[in-house]
């Protein structure tokens, strides 16, 4: 590119780097208050609370952390009652952070670079990661789940955020079991009662142990069984029908020398194979000696919207990478220059299991990311996806609007938050609480953290998601910024 036209690209663009590294800063304090910097209203009718779970501890004594992946969990709380709204965050007590708190310094090598002090020698040949619970957090059966795939869930108590402990699910799970941050939660139908279903894989040299759970509403495990699947599996997400789990294997090779010799994080070790295809496993919810699997070129897959029987076809929406973001061990996570890193689009997969043929079909060109549909609709036919996404069309950049799109048609509705805004996963609300009604698919409202870089703080942001182009229905000023969260959930149970 000519100097003059990178210039011009550069001047083109949405948004201030400076004003995206805003986000990448710690918050480390923990508060307790209502919120009553509110323009708009809060709809009397959305009640519940809003939790969303951050890696949020950037930094331990000054010393940044390798990606924000590694940072500890800090998890928040937002209740709406009666068109009223509180705040609430606390970190995760994982062992790590308490031992981290207690020394000072970083303790841990973490799964994306960080590195103890010392250097390599200092690292090398130690195995041990710390569970940073950053990931997900999710309410289920009573218990109040803080998620990170490669261990065991910590819970907490939903009213005070309080850290109870590991949660091994009535001794299913061990200490360090690892337990996907991605459950997908089936919501029954009127002959089938509503499950938690989640997964969590193991390496195992040159196979992984995949481990399949169902949780009834009571949270205990109804259904447990184990897949070996040959070579080195990297899954972060998974899809469920009625009848079927998939999963999509992404064509990487492992090599763990650099990790252990101390000079990369295991994640940094792993190299996509962007020609090969992705193997896609088929496993039956009723039968556990069903395992098949198919192919198709998918690119690299973290995140999946939803999936659906059609006819003897599974279909699959999913948010693919053209290649694996991997990450320069020699760059902080804030030089990050966007148009380095490889952009991530929507897109729609159909697997035949009688004829095992695979299609794929691009469903948006513009860079997104944290699907999520109504949940209503996990496991059946949907129309509406909803996604944080990139400001430009074709460029990469950093997630500033909230993207609608009708997965058939690929009609899409969009709200801007550029230049200064910056948003996190959209969290879908129904606006019933009966998930049988017959209602439409997207009556409801999209509940969204947004950076404000102009304030320096982050906001609420409630859409009407049948409305969103008109933009925030309420918008709740927080007295602080909020780090750039992972993934949440909505429970419909009032914790003040
Ligand atoms: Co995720």
């Amino acid at each position: 590119m000519q100097a003059s036209s990178l210039t011009q690209a550069k001047l083109s663009k949405p948004f201030d780097l400076d004003d995206w590294q805003g986000g990448n800063q710690a918050l480390k304090e923990e508060f307790d208050y209502p919120i009553t910097d509110i323009e708009g209203e809060i709809p009397t009718e959305l009640q519940g609370t809003l939790f969303r779970n951050i890696p949020a501890m950037l930094d331990v004594d000054g010393h940044l952390v390798h990606h924000p992946f590694d940072a500890d969990g800090m998890i928040c709380k937002i209740t709406f009652d009666q068109g009223k709204a509180y705040f609430r965050n606390r970190y995760v007590r994982t062992l790590g952070y308490c031992r981290e708190r207690e020394k000072g310094e970083i303790s841990y090598r973490g799964v994306f670079g960080t590195e103890k002090p010392g250097g390599w020698l200092a690292n090398a040949f130690d195995f041990r990661l710390k569970n940073v619970a950053n990931t997900n957090i999710y309410y289920w059966g009573g218990k109040l789940m803080a998620l990170w795939e490669a261990s065991h869930p910590y819970r907490l108590d939903a009213r005070s955020l309080e850290t109870l402990g590991i949660e091994t699910l009535n001794g299913v799970l061990k200490e360090g079991t690892p337990f996907a941050a991605h459950p997908m939660i089936d919501p029954g139908s009127a002959d089938r009662e509503p499950r938690y279903v989640t997964f969590g894989i193991r390496a195992l040299g040159v196979a992984t142990r995949l481990n399949i759970y169902e949780l009834d509403a009571e949270a205990t495990v109804v259904k447990h069984h184990a897949h070996y699947l040959p070579g080195f599996a990297f899954m972060h997400d998974f899809v469920i029908t009625p009848n079927y789990c998939l999963f999509f294997q992404n064509p990487v090779d492992f090599n763990p020398l650099p990790f252990v010799l101390g000079k990369k994080g295991p994640a940094e070790c792993m190299k996509f194979r962007q020609d090969d295809f992705t193997k896609v496993w088929v496993t039956s919810r009723h039968d556990p000696s069903y395992l098949h699997s198919l192919k198709v070129k998918s690119g690299f897959v973290f995140h999946h919207a939803n999936a659906f029987e059609e006819g003897d076809e599974i279909v699959v929406d999913s948010v693919a990478y053209r290649d694996f973001p991997s990450i320069n061990h020699n760059l902080s996570f804030h030089e990050v220059d966007f148009d380095e890193v490889p952009s991530s689009q929507l897109w729609r997969y159909r697997f035949n299991l009688k004829t095992k043929e695979t299609r794929r079909q691009q469903l948006e060109t513009r860079a997104c990311d944290f699907p999520y549909v109504n949940p209503a609709y996990i496991g059946r036919p949907h129309r509406w996806i909803y996604l944080a996404a990139a400001a430009p069309e074709e460029a990469n950049g950093p997630n500033q609007v909230v993207m609608k799109i009708d997965a058939n048609t690929g009609e899409q509705h969009l709200h801007s938050f550029a230049p200064r805004g910056f948003v996190g996963e959209p969290v879908f609300v129904a606006r019933s609480a009966d998930a049988q009604a017959d209602t439409a698919e997207d009556d409801g409202w999209l509940l969204v953290v947004v950076y404000d870089a102009k304030h320096q703080r982050s906001d609420i942001v409630v859409l009407d998601a049948q409305q969103i182009e008109r933009g925030a229905i309420a918008t709740l000023h927080l007295k602080h910024h909020l780090p750039y969260g992972l993934h949440g959930s909505f429970s419909r149970k009032v914790w003040l």
